[in-house]
């Protein structure tokens, strides 16, 4: 899949982002190794500590209809910063190898890898 078509899914995406408190929104979409894609929005919550990214709503979407396996994942966010923490260590789990496009609302991107943003991963490298 053309990486500018999976950021434009991302971009879409963002455009359901419910963020009334933080104001940063946030799109991604991941590509599944059976070609589909899976959307999702970072959707905040008044108890504040409740807040789902964008990334992980996107990956336990394609997980929730049977996928596995990620082979690209396109993030938006207000200022093309990289996905938290949290996010990288749920993204190892079924994006190990997968292509990451990480984008500004205007649709411009970078690429990295997993690897790159989350370097000795627990489980498997950490060992
Ligand atoms: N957010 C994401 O959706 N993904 C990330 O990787 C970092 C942060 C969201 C959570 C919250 O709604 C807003 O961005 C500000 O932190």
């Amino acid at each position: 899949m053309d990486p500018q078509a999976l950021v434009d899914a991302a971009l879409r995406a963002r455009e359901h982002a419910y963020a009334p408190y933080s104001k940063y929104r946030v799109g991604a979409a991941v590509l599944a190794e059976s070609s589909r894609v899976y959307l999702g929005c970072n959707v905040e919550n008044a108890s504040y500590g409740l807040t789902v990214c964008a990334e992980r709503a996107a990956v336990l979407s394609a997980v929730s209809t049977g996928e596995r396996v990620v082979t690209a994942l396109a993030v938006v966010t207000e200022d093309g910063a990289t996905p938290c923490g949290a996010c990288r260590q749920v993204l190892v789990e079924f994006c190990r190898d997968a292509r990451v496009f990480v984008a500004k609302p205007d649709g411009t991107f970078r690429e990295t890898t997993l690897a790159a943003l989350l370097p000795q991963a627990f489980p498997r490298d950490s060992r």
